[in-house]
């Protein structure tokens, strides 16, 4: 059960939490599918999303990266503009907004100063909010117009994992309902994907071993690491950094895989690890591309590619899921490799230093 917050055998709350997450998806499709097979989120939910003429989605962290591929969702299937910030920059530099904006913030804990300082702002102004979060009754939720949850389960490892997955999957539901609701019909059943995202997640949960070996190729003595992308790969790339930086203490930076040239690549050394992730088929090329480029300066590249878009220099294939929902999916790999990475390195993975779980100062 997800709700179990005991570590049980696992050694650590970060791998339970890891491998709950085919339960978590299997949990949202329950809570969000009725009897009649058709998505179920709040009317007025949709009425205000349908009623918004921008989006704007605020968070910090990984919540933050997951409203960049939220971003994406709500803007390719519901055809609504989308803007996403990090909070503790929107309270200090807040953006022109449009004539009727619907906030989205997105936290796991609900409880995140930064976050809820640009709640209190713009509810000042008048605005509406929605929040997305895993604690019901927590300060976002209570303060904002709508809540939808996350039904992930207690996540008590500080470095996040289900519930951006779980983040993500629930703004796919509700970019998928605001389509509807604005009368465009996708070419694809959303909990059928979701599910095959479920099954994929549990065969990637299941090759820790392949998992670990990688860790300790590319992770195991480096001083620092890339993790490049293009289009939702880059995104998925930052909450790769973001994961293995906290909790391994590598330094590692996500990059979009063309804007290498314009410096980053001049940090490329001899066996420097570069983690490049190609699940989208429009940038397939130009992502190989940039992994020649930064192999010619000596990179040590791990390619991570989806089924369908393979090669053979390719490090780990994924299972071919809906192209849009590559990012559950191919966060998995990266994850594990994070964990295993801190883990062979001595490193305390579930409170790692100079991190609380959540961020209750601004
Ligand atoms: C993720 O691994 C982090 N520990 C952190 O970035 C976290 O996502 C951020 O502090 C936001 O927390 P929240 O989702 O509870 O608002």
């Amino acid at each position: 059960d997800a709700s179990d917050i005991e570590k049980g055998t696992y050694p650590h709350y970060m791998l339970k939490e890891i491998d709950e997450q085919p339960l978590v998806m299997r949990k949202i499709i329950q809570q969000y599918q009725g009897a009649d097979n058709e998505l179920h989120v709040d009317e007025d939910i949709v009425k205000a999303m349908n009623d918004s003429d921008r989006v704007y989605i605020v968070a910090c962290g990984t919540s933050y990266h997951a409203g960049l591929v939220g971003k994406q969702f709500i803007e390719t299937w519901a055809k609504v503009p989308v803007e996403v910030h990090v909070a503790s920059e929107f309270s200090y530099n807040m953006p022109l907004l449009s004539e009727k904006p619907l906030f989205i913030f997105i936290s796991q804990s609900g409880e995140t100063a930064d976050s809820r300082a640009v709640l209190v702002q713009i509810k000042e102004l008048g605005h509406k909010a929605l929040t997305i979060t895993n604690v019901p009754g927590s300060t976002l939720s209570r303060e904002s117009d709508y809540t939808l949850l996350l039904h992930a389960g207690p996540e008590i490892a500080v470095a996040s994992t289900k519930a951006y997955t779980a983040q993500l999957a629930v703004l796919s539901i509700l970019a998928a309902v605001t389509a509807q609701a604005r009368g465009i019909k996708l070419d694809f059943d959303l909990m059928q994907e979701l599910a095959i995202v479920a099954n994929t997640m549990e065969v990637l949960c299941d090759d820790k071993e392949e998992m670990e070996s990688i860790a300790l190729q590319f992770l195991a003595t480096t001083r620092n690491a890339f993790f490049i992308g293009r289009s939702v790969d880059y995104y998925v790339g930052l909450e790769g950094s973001l994961k293995l930086k906290e909790i391994s203490y590598i330094q590692a930076e996500g990059f979009a895989g063309g804007e290498l040239k314009h410096g980053t690549i001049a940090l490329i050394e001899n066996n420097t690890p570069v983690i490049a992730l190609a699940t989208q088929e429009h940038v397939n090329l130009s992502i190989r591309g940039n992994v020649k480029e930064v192999v010619a300066r000596g990179a040590n590249p791990c390619i991570i590619s989806m089924k369908g878009l393979e090669t053979e220099e390719d490090r780990y294939v994924i299972p071919k899921v809906h192209e849009t929902l590559a990012p559950l999916a191919a966060v998995i790999p990266l994850q594990l490799i994070s964990y295993y990475a801190a883990l062979h390195r001595d490193c305390d993975v579930d409170k790692p230093r100079n991190l609380a779980k959540s961020v209750t100062v601004e």
